[in-house]
């Protein structure tokens, strides 16, 4: 394992945490509201209770997140990456099952395409997990119901290749240039809750890893994000 460090600011350390706790939070409140709504599970009355005080809690620990989120100020700390060589099929396998509760809500598909058997790199795997979960959730959030998200991993002479298309609601031209800004939201959003910190924090990331990440979206056609990464 070998680890490199990058300058990154407390507030930002913070407010990268709690972004991450987000979806898992969200996941198992759709899983429990799922499971209340299905009439065919016969659940007894103790077991209804015991579901909603679980729902509520959880929705005490989204609120707290999200309110941890607009609290930090700035102040000077480091990005630690702990690397190792690891499957970065497996690491996006379980993404994409993580966010399985999120999509079904919205009856999205995720299609996703490995050029190889197995892709590995020296990844900090906590950090790449962060960001393929940002960005599946940004193809999930800013699409309709019933659309499908392709993603593409590939690995070329000792480099990877890694992208996520969504067929929703785009970025205008003019604004793409922002796109990786701190605390960046556009009009496209307007009913979606966010922090506009996801981007920021994704190309954070894979410029640590030594990489490149690049945006291409067309107003209501879709968005397609690509990084490339060292193996
Ligand atoms: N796949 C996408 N399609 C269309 N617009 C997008 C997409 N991804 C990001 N955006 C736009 O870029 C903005 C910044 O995205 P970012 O992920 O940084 O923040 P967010 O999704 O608003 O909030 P969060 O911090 O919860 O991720 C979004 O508010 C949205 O306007
Ligand atoms: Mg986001």
């Amino acid at each position: 394992m070998q680890n490199t460090v990058t300058p990154i600011a407390n507030d930002t350390f913070i407010a990268m945490f709690t972004h991450d706790l987000k979806t898992p939070i969200n996941s198992g409140i759709f899983a429990l509201e799922m499971l209340l709504k299905d009439k065919s599970n016969n659940l007894n009355d103790f077991q209804k209770e015991l579901l909603n005080d679980l729902l509520n809690s959880s929705k005490y620990m989204k609120r707290l997140t999200e309110n941890a989120l607009c609290k930090f100020k700035a102040d000077s700390g480091n990005l630690i990456l702990n690397k190792e060589i690891c499957s970065l099929k497996t690491i996006i396998k379980n993404c994409i099952e993580e966010t399985k509760y999120i999509l079904k809500d919205k009856n999205q598909k995720i299609n996703f395409h490995c050029s190889q058997k197995e892709i590995t790199a020296n990844v900090d795997v906590v950090e790449f997990t962060r960001i393929v979960n940002n960005l599946i959730s940004n193809a999930s959030k800013y699409s309709a119901k019933n659309t499908e998200i392709n993603i593409k991993l590939k690995k070329i002479n000792h480099k990877i290749y890694f992208s996520i298309q969504d067929f929703g609601c785009g970025i205008k031209m003019q604004e793409l240039d922002k796109a990786f800004d701190k605390y960046v939201r556009f009009a496209n959003n307007q009913k979606s809750a966010g922090t506009g910190l996801g981007l920021y924090i994704t190309k954070l990331i894979v410029d640590a890893h030594g990489g490149n990440i690049k945006i291409n979206s067309e107003l209501q056609k879709g968005t397609t994000i690509s990084f490339s990464i060292p193996e």
